[in-house]
């Protein structure tokens, strides 16, 4: 892990560094009809992983890919609206899905590890992240259906049906650990599990449903794999982070605006990667609010191993001169 910060400056990433606020990005997508075919149109998916490397001095490449092709590889219905979102058939029980032999379902996969592949044969330098969701925010968007902001369906389901959601859960904690290891012996150099929804849920089912099944994963793929670095983001868990990092054993901790301070002191002690935590739509303002926010992120992880990085994905509208901006900013504080 110490490789990350051999240079003495602070290495960057951007969550959704790839995509629509880039033309070039846009460009591609206009050649696929749907998102999921341009997700799983390798050479395409490598391509659009290198842009922002071409017009930034960035640290990481992130697949291009999305967190709900596991789902569709599970056989569920799953499109891309655009405007709108993901759109799901939405399932009731693991009954609604086809899941007897998960090495099959992986094979729908396969076009992720040729993308891999591309990228690593393309750039050698770069370290290359690959991900999955976390399996309660695949969960939440395989019953809601697509965005929902109320999560209605899925709060009453975790009363009335508890037992039936841990199935899918089950599920999808062993499919998506065979998805990571399949990604990092395809060369995946670090791997992220995007729990985004997991400020959702209060204490009892958090343990149940958010730090379980990423307790488990993390333990499948260092069961597999004990050196690769595994990055987790528990977006919104507020005080929950606590008991998360005292179960999940993960090397680099993905940050939102509102985690809470004595987190610093805890990750220095456990040798935990922070990694955050600058609000997307600071970026999207740019300006001398987004300068001093940025210089307060650098100087308060100062004494902590860091990795800057948003506090969720680049928003659409982002002027790409921010994104320029945010890292020469970062590298000249790093020579002050
Ligand atoms: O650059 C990267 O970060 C890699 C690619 C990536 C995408 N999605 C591409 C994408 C990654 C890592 C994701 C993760 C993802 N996808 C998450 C977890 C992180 C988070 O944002 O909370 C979630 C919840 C999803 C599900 C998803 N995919 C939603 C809700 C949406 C619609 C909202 C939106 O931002 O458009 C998507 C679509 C999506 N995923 C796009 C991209 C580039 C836009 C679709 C398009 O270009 O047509």
């Amino acid at each position: 892990m110490d490789k990350f910060f051999s240079q003495k400056k602070t290495p960057i990433w951007f969550m959704r560094q790839a995509g629509r606020y880039l033309p070039e990005y846009k460009k591609i997508r206009s050649t696929e009809k749907t998102f999921l075919n341009l997700c799983f149109n390798s050479s395409k998916a490598a391509k659009i992983s290198l842009q922002p490397l071409e017009r930034f001095d960035i640290d990481f490449i992130i697949l291009f890919s999305d967190i709900l092709v596991v789902p569709h590889a599970l056989g569920q219905f799953v499109d891309f609206k655009e405007k709108v979102g993901p759109i799901l058939e939405p399932i009731n029980s693991k009954f609604d899905l086809n899941y007897s032999k998960l090495t099959n379902n992986l094979r729908t996969l396969s076009p992720v590890s040729k993308t891999i592949k591309i990228i690593k044969k393309k750039n050698k330098e770069k370290d290359l992240i690959g991900f999955c969701g976390g399996p309660f925010t695949v969960l939440t968007y395989m019953i809601e259906g697509g965005i929902s902001t109320k999560h209605e369906k899925i709060k009453l389901k975790l009363i009335k049906e508890k037992k039936e959601l841990l199935e899918i859960i089950e599920i999808l904690i062993e499919f998506s650990s065979m998805y990571l290891i399949e990604q990092i012996r395809s060369g995946a150099d670090i791997v992220k599990i995007f729990e985004s929804w997991a400020g959702l849920l209060d204490d009892d089912l958090y343990f149940d449903f958010i730090i379980k099944p990423n307790m488990k994963i993390l333990e499948n793929i260092k069961n597999a794999f004990p050196n690769i670095p595994v990055a987790c983001f528990p977006r919104n868990s507020g005080s929950q982070i606590f008991t998360f990092i005292e179960n999940v054993a993960c090397d680099i901790i993905s940050l939102d605006e509102k985690f809470p301070e004595q987190l610093l002191e805890i990750a220095k002690k456990k040798k935990i990667i922070l990694q955050g935590n600058l609000n997307p739509q600071l970026l999207v303002q740019g300006g001398k609010k987004m300068e001093e926010t940025i210089k307060k992120i650098l100087l308060k992880f100062k004494d902590n191993k860091h990795i800057f990085n948003l506090s969720h994905g680049i928003l659409p509208h982002t002027p790409i001169v921010n994104v320029k901006n945010t890292i020469e900013l970062i590298r000249d504080f790093n020579e002050t």
